[in-house]
């Protein structure tokens, strides 16, 4: 992490790609959000994961999957073999869109002019990590990483070309997993979000 990096991948002078992240104004939603949440993981990792924007307590905390939906993640790695401390783990957008309802902030789903403006960060982060699969949770992630905003219905569990260069396996995000009201659905999707990340892992290995 020490070593000198090309500077011109971001648009601060110093070597510091999260404080460059948590600095970021280019678009209007760090006006609301407590904090931008820059990717976390070791800066070699063989797999990089991508959500869609950092939760309630992801912006509280100033980490990404901290909440529900990281817990999710952390136990289906777990049970695929994937470590978590091995992962970079990063997000398409890297500040929370929310209306204000009383005392909660509900998630709002950002707008394609976001993630246009955040790609710039994820991209950086894809060269800094320069990862051999990065696995797209959800449709934010797999429209900043392809360029594709389709359906994810007949995507997922597919290895897609990346716009950066580097495949990119299609999932389901785990927020979607945990709004499944029916019980048996719900379990047929974690099987195959664990299926998911079962082939990423194999993929990297
Ligand atoms: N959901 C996401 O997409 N990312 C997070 O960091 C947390 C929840």
């Amino acid at each position: 992490a020490m070593q000198s990096r090309n500077v011109s991948a971001w648009a601060h002078p110093a070597e510091d790609l999260p404080a460059a992240i948590r600095a970021c104004t280019r678009c209007p939603l760090h006006e609301c959000a407590t904090q931008a949440v820059p990717g976390e993981g070791p800066p070699d990792a063989d797999l990089m994961i991508v959500g869609e924007q950092p939760g309630d307590l992801e912006d509280l905390q100033g980490r990404p999957f901290v909440g529900p939906a990281g817990q999710l993640f952390d136990a289906s790695a777990q049970a695929v073999g994937l470590d978590r401390s091995q992962l970079y783990l990063t997000n398409a957008v890297k500040h929370f869109k929310f209306t204000p309802r009383g005392k909660r902030r509900i998630h709002q789903r950002p707008n394609t002019s976001e993630i246009d403006h955040c790609k710039w960060w994820l991209h950086a982060e894809l060269r800094e990590v320069s990862p051999k699969l990065v696995v797209a949770m959800g449709a934010t992630a797999a429209l900043a990483l392809t360029g594709d905003g389709k359906a994810l219905s007949t995507r997922r569990g597919t290895v897609e070309n990346g716009s950066d260069g580097v495949p990119v396996l299609i999932t389901y995000h785990p927020s979607y997993i945990l709004r499944l009201t029916d019980a048996v659905r719900r379990e047929q999707v974690l099987q195959q979000f664990r299926a998911d990340l079962s082939l990423a892992a194999d993929i990297v290995s």
